[in-house]
């Protein structure tokens, strides 16, 4: 899954592999109550914007720091985002990613 190929590259420093959460980092992504209640669209909207630091806790940057992905590489990881509420969110697997060839990570400025 594409999404899921992105989501380790950019967001998984703070999310986690599994998007379980980092101790003051990013927040557990995991049957998320937040990211269930939300529309796809709003989740990019979301993405885009990032949040401002917290007291407690760190600023999700927008993209993930990554400004050069498009709304489709958003939409991507909103999908995989979705998987990760599913009862066999841990064995997400990873062999489909052959077929993701057809839009390939811009690369780093
Ligand atoms: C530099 C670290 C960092 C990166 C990279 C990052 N995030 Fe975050 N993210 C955060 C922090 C910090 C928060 C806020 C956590 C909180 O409020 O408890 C957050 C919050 C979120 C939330 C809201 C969760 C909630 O329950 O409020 C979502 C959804 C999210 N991030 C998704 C992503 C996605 C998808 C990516 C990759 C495109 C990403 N993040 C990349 C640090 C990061």
């Amino acid at each position: 899954m594409r999404g899921h190929r992105l989501f380790i590259q950019i967001c998984a420093q703070c999310h986690g592999m599994n998007g379980e959460g980092v101790d003051f980092m990013g927040a557990r992504l995991i049957a998320s109550d937040w990211v269930a209640q939300r529309s796809n669209q709003e989740l990019v909207a979301f993405l885009k914007e990032g949040r401002p630091a917290q007291a407690d806790r760190p600023a999700m940057p927008p993209k993930g720091g990554r400004l050069d992905l498009t709304d489709r590489h958003l939409y991507d990881i909103v999908a995989f985002m979705r998987t990760l509420g599913a009862d066999d969110a841990a064995s997400v697997d990873d062999t489909s990613e052959g077929s993701m060839s057809d839009q390939p990570l811009p690369s780093q400025p």
